[in-house]
């Protein structure tokens, strides 16, 4: 994924019952985004056409994903797990072996992909984030 696609993704985003779009989610952002963790990003392309994404960073200890993302249509064909697949083992390249990704409790289907393709549900960690920005959706 590069930023050339990033009208695309958001598109694919705002089509997604609990994908939220938030600030950190602007053409600006994603660019940073993008250009610390290059080559980690991918998409998947029918024809010209973005039908799905997965975002991939790490912060030079733990890998994170956000927006692992499939359009309704081409779900249950393998390509979250291709992506995934994809992103993981970039990031065992570089030396990072363990990756995190937040889902929202409430967001049954990727609740339970996570935890039918081997992901750990953390009962002993509790996340706590601060905000800065006045914008709550920040
Ligand atoms: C969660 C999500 C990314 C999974 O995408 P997907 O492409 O359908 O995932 P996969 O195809 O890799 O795996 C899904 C299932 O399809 C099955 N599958 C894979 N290839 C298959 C095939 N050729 N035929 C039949 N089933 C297949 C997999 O075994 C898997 O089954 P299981 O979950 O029962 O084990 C997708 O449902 C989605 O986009 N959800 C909304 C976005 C979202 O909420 N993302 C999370 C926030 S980060």
């Amino acid at each position: 994924m590069t930023i050339e696609h990033y009208d695309a993704v958001l598109e694919l985003m705002r089509q997604t019952p609990g994908v939220t779009v938030r600030a950190a989610d602007s053409k600006q952002a994603t660019a940073r985004y993008l250009g610390r963790n290059p080559g980690l990003s991918f998409i998947t392309l029918d024809q010209h056409e973005v039908i799905a994404c997965a975002m991939c960073g790490h912060d030079g200890r733990r890998g994170y994903l956000q927006h692992v993302i499939v359009l309704p249509s081409y779900r249950k064909r393998g390509i979250a797990s291709q992506l995934v697949e994809r992103c993981l083992s970039k990031l065992e390249s570089i030396g990072i072996f363990k990756t995190h990704i937040d889902v929202f409790v409430d967001n049954d289907l990727a609740n339970q992909y996570w935890v039918k393709h081997g992901w750990v549900k953390r009962n002993d960690i509790n996340r706590y984030s601060f905000n800065r920005s006045p914008d709550v959706n920040a």
